[in-house]
């Protein structure tokens, strides 16, 4: 009779675990809960992919004619309209979740040589999703733009992400 309700107390404690754990974030989802990045090395026209939860975030220091680019857009024209001023917190750094919005892939632009799209920001090669260099949709089936994770400069060439 020991025996047994010790196996069942094995079996309980082996049924519940999972489910607890599932209650906790993972150890590594806690560790990359907010992403400090150093901007310093990433010149006027570089971009630079980093990981939080998870998910790509881009990273584009934009030149004087991306940021023109994007300022110089009607955002009522736009399927998903917004302001560039309001999608940054500094014109010369864009950061933008790297999702596309249709299906969730992972859109090409980050590298040198990548095709960007006919609005030079990033291309997604699923469906043919095109968005411009604030990350706002512009072509293709994707129904949002970019998403902006939430962010804040910690010093002048430094951010926090999440
Ligand atoms: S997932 Fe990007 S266009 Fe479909």
């Amino acid at each position: 009779m020991l025996t047994v309700g010790a196996l069942g107390a094995v079996a309980i404690s082996a049924t519940v675990w999972p489910f607890v754990d599932t209650l906790n974030p993972a150890r590594d989802t806690l560790a990359a809960a907010t992403t400090e990045v150093d901007l310093a090395p990433v010149a006027v026209g570089q971009r630079l992919t980093v990981a939080r939860r998870g998910k790509p975030v881009f990273i584009d220091h934009r030149t004087p004619a991306e940021i023109t680019a994007a300022q110089n857009v009607d955002p009522s024209q736009l399927r998903d309209p917004e302001a560039d001023s309001a999608r940054v917190k500094k014109p010369e750094w864009l950061v933008i979740v790297g999702v596309c919005t249709h299906l969730g892939c992972i859109p090409l632009g980050q590298k040198t040589g990548d095709d960007r799209g006919t609005y030079g920001g990033w291309f997604c090669p699923c469906h043919g999703s095109v968005y411009d260099t604030s990350g706002r949709i512009r072509q293709g089936p994707a129904p949002l733009n970019l998403a902006v994770p939430p962010y804040e400069f910690t010093g002048i060439t430094t951010i926090k992400i999440g």
